[in-house]
């Protein structure tokens, strides 16, 4: 089959179309890829703010067909359509019973870059390739465990089902879940890519009666009008937080962070009221360091900080939830589609993300 394989860091991914799958193992799916986003954290293993080991076939955020199943799979069977999760979900750990299966015990396993053997089925060129989070949607074909797939209806179309798999449950979970947005707040989310464009959605259905959008494309301002945004503010007509504050004469009671970098998440702690809550969601490289007046901003200004790891996300949960939503009309997600690409073309994706061009790029495998 033919896959997208990163080399090592800073290397343009090669097209390959010699990788060999081994059959699903106990507990495994084979899945056939039809659709894949293409998220900055992708870019991010890429460029090297995401440690991951190399070859490995990038891709995280996708949909397809369950093609075939390992022993003692139970819970889906060939045929089925289904969103890929790129965190596992047990149900049986420490963190799913206590009702934290975004942050499963299982997913300690993908810093390997295999699956939850730590092993992989797939070759390339001699070589196992590693697949990002036990996925590796920028291949045609994904082995995956069967704990990381839910299954849908098969008439919700697999383009709009992938974005579901990481972006939409990462943004909208990040407003709806992580958060404690009440009806009437005024929200910030620095960022409107992929992300940031679904934590405005989000936002919106959470009630807040003022969402500041934070950009430094106008397109992407744009875009976060079209998504529900009230207000919008570019870094390049003065500082971030100083804008807000003009707009907001006390700041804001949640400010979402969707970029990943450390002057960002510190303007939006800077930017909230006394009281209020940041919901850090952008993945920063693994040196940066925040530093915080601790008695100002924790105890007599009364802040919080939270981490978002995919939403706070049961995705068992929340991808039906998510889709009812779209086709209620409350969820936009056609909208977030800008370009339908060949797999061919993943390294030019990349280079659209950083130049503010799409919300997202989907490649469409062809099989
Ligand atoms: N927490 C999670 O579970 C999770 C899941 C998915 C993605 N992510 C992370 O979320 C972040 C966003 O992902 P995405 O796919 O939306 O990326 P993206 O590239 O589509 O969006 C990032 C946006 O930030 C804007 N931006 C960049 N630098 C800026 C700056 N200095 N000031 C203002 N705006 C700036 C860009 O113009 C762009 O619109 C990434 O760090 C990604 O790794 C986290
Ligand atoms: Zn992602
Ligand atoms: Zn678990």
């Amino acid at each position: 089959m033919k896959a997208a394989v990163l080399t090592g860091v800073g290397a343009d991914l090669e097209i390959r179309d010699d990788v060999q799958i081994a059959p699903p193992g106990p507990g495994e799916v084979r899945v056939r890829v039809a659709a894949s986003g293409v998220c900055h954290s992708d870019l991010s293993v890429q460029n090297g703010t995401i440690p991951l080991p190399t070859p490995i076939v990038l891709g995280h955020e996708g949909a397809g067909v369950v093609e075939e199943v390992g022993e003692a799979v139970t819970t889906v069977a060939t045929g089925d359509h289904v969103v890929l999760s790129f965190v596992p979900k047990c149900g049986v750990c420490e963190a799913c019973l206590r009702g934290q299966p975004y942050i499963c015990e299982t997913s300690a396993m993908q810093a390997a870059g295999g699956l939850l053997d730590g092993t992989t089925r797939l070759t390339s060129d001699g070589a196992a390739l590693h697949q990002m989070a036990c996925l590796g949607t920028f291949g045609e074909v994904a082995i995956v465990p069967e704990i990381s797939v839910v299954k849908i209806a098969p008439d919700v179309p697999l383009d709009i089902a992938a974005l579901i798999g990481c972006g939409v449950l990462t943004g909208v979970g990040a407003a709806l879940n992580t958060a404690s947005i009440q009806p009437g707040d005024t929200v910030a989310v620095i960022g409107c890519g992929g992300v940031g464009l679904n934590v405005i959605q989000g936002a919106r259905i959470a009630g807040a009666a003022r969402i500041i959008a934070v950009d430094k494309f106008a397109s992407k301002l744009d875009m976060a009008k079209q998504f529900g945004a009230t207000d919008m503010v570019n870094p390049d007509d003065g500082d971030t937080v100083g804008q807000v504050m003009a707009l907001t004469q006390k700041g804001v009671h949640v400010a979402f962070e969707a970029i990943g970098l450390e002057a960002t998440i510190t303007a939006a702690v800077d930017m909230l009221r006394p009281g209020g809550e940041a919901v850090i969601v952008g993945v920063p490289r693994m040196d940066v360091m925040l530093t915080f007046n601790a008695a100002f901003t924790f105890l007599y200004l009364n802040k919080s900080v939270k981490g978002c790891w995919y939403g706070s996300a049961d995705v068992q949960r929340d991808v039906p939830k998510l889709i009812k939503l779209w086709q209620d009309g409350e969820l936009k997600l056609d909208e977030l589609i800008s370009k339908e690409i060949q797999i061919e073309d993943v390294n030019g994706a990349f280079e659209a993300m950083e130049s503010g061009e799409v919300a997202r790029s989907v490649i469409r495998h062809s099989h």
